[in-house]
């Protein structure tokens, strides 16, 4: 998409061979000539023979270019030009004159005409400069279009993001979703890998059948296999009736393998096999099973590195690697914070039936200097928690989680409050600690006074002493 909000205007330009033109002009045998020589071209043309007239024609009718005499009686052609580019900013303007001195024509390039015309004029060159003006000017207005489109598509399937790494991967997942391609996912945790996934089968034509997610890291070897292939009655002890494996569940959609970074090499090696052929057999059956299914996988754990580990088999890495996306963390893409936190805003607000919320600026500012090591899992629920502790329109400073209000207990204390000494600052110290404390453990403060070892009557002495204000339990 960047690259085709780049492209030079000439490149688009096709041939112009129509265009609905206005002339302005007060001589009667110019303005015949030239709508014989216009119309034989293919264009539609409109006259007025002074400023005025033609200005009311430029409010009522939209036009592809103008010829606009210089040397108009009354008010000049210079001097319309200002509250013609007010009237219609885009529009092409040829100015045409007997008495083209270098002052005109640098007066009139300044205010806005696009080339200039010396009668008599050469009829190719005047209809070359036309076509190309339109031409330009139409390629301009895609250029606008395309750049409008981009910007609509700052979300992608409620995936939100402006950053130039989150845009291409909009593109590109557009483009990869149709095939049946498999796709490898890697990015930290919480950056939205499964959202991508999710993404992939909406955008393909499988949408209308399952998208099977399988935490492939979780869950122990001889039970994902029986998950994934199935199994026949009597295939293991437990297996009681025969049970169809989440490679026939997904036949016809995308399988989600997610966190394969773990998966044991037992369970490689199976996987690889699948992959290759799109061929398996039930635990404990005899006969292969088909099945047409896309796979997405995802990893929060370097592959390439566990491989030269030798802890990923190389032969499946290369079988998932067949195109990979790469999800930034979101530290590396600060771009998308404002517009992920009023995603989120939006979505918590209406979750809990509150008119819409916003953040503070100062809040901003603390987001925006945050690292994120939770990513965007960490900024939703950050924002969730705002949202439904604030009690205002404004998300302020104090209604976020502790380790984005920094705990720098500094003495810059001291330079902030020239008055303030060592004991003031001491003291507020210690309440920005049990405040923090408390707020991470959900407001339960015994839990706080065992985190500080100190008895809970003694954490209840500071709170009071420190005019904390304790907050209701949010939830567990
Ligand atoms: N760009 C985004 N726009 C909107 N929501 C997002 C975006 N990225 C992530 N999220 C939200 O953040 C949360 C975490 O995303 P997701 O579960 O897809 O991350 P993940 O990479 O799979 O994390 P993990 O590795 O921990 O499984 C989800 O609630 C998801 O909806
Ligand atoms: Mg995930």
């Amino acid at each position: 998409m960047s690259e085709t909000a780049t492209l030079s205007v000439d490149e688009v330009t096709p041939r112009v061979t129509s265009g609905n033109i206005l002339i302005i002009d007060d001589e009667a045998g110019i303005r015949d000539s030239l709508e014989t020589l216009l119309t034989l071209e293919g264009f539609t043309v409109e006259m007025a023979p002074e400023g005025r007239s033609g200005l009311d024609m430029l409010t009522r009718h939209a036009y592809d270019l103008l010829l606009l005499d210089l040397a108009l009686p009354g008010e000049s052609g210079i001097d319309l030009l200002p509250r013609i580019k007010s009237l219609s900013p885009d529009l092409p303007i040829i100015m045409i004159t007997a008495y083209g001195t270098v002052g005109n024509v640098v007066d009139a390039i300044h205010a806005g005409a696009a080339n200039f015309v010396q009668k008599p004029w050469d009829n190719e060159k005047l209809l070359a400069d036309i076509r190309a003006a339109i031409g330009r000017s139409q390629a301009e207005q895609e250029v606008v279009h395309l750049k409008r489109a981009l910007k609509r598509r700052y979300s992608f399937d409620n995936i939100v993001g402006k950053s130039d790494a989150m845009l291409r991967l909009f593109d590109l997942v557009s483009q990869v979703a149709p095939s049946r391609s498999t796709v490898l996912i890697q990015g930290e945790s919480g950056t939205g890998k499964e959202l991508i996934a999710k993404a992939i089968h909406a955008n393909s034509p499988r949408r209308d059948k399952a998208f099977i997610p399988v935490n492939t890291g979780a869950v122990p070897s001889d039970l994902l296999e029986s998950t994934l292939f199935g199994h026949e009655r009597g295939a293991f002890t437990s297996a009681v009736a025969a049970k169809k494996g989440l490679f026939e569940v997904a036949d016809g959609g995308t399988l989600f393998l997610d966190e394969i970074g773990t998966m044991g090499m037992d369970m490689q090696a199976k996987i690889l096999r699948v992959l290759q052929d799109r061929r398996f057999m039930h635990l404990g059956g005899n006969s292969e099973i088909q099945v047409d299914v896309r796979i997405v996988a995802a990893t929060n754990v370097n592959l390439q590195q566990a491989v030269k580990e030798g802890r990923f088999r190389e032969d499946l890495f290369y079988r998932l690697n067949v195109i990979s996306l790469d999800l930034p963390p979101l530290r590396n893409r600060k771009q998308d914070i404002p517009l992920l936190a009023a995603h989120f805003l939006k979505v918590y607000a209406e979750e809990n039936g509150f008119s819409p919320r916003l953040l503070a600026a100062e809040t901003l500012r603390l987001m925006m200097d945050y690292e994120w090591p939770g990513n965007v899992r960490e900024l939703e629920n950050a924002i969730e928690r705002g949202v439904v502790l604030s009690t205002g329109e404004a998300i302020t400073p104090d209604l976020l989680p502790g380790q984005l209000r920094g705990n720098t207990y500094s003495t810059d204390l001291l330079e902030q409050k020239p008055d303030a000494s060592l004991f003031d600052v001491m003291e507020e110290i210690e309440r920005r600690i049990i405040a923090d404390r408390l707020e991470r453990c959900n407001w339960n403060q015994t839990e706080a006074a065992e985190y500080f070892r100190i008895p809970l009557s003694t954490l209840n002495q500071k709170i009071k002493r420190l005019t904390i204000e304790v907050k209701k339990r949010v939830r567990e």
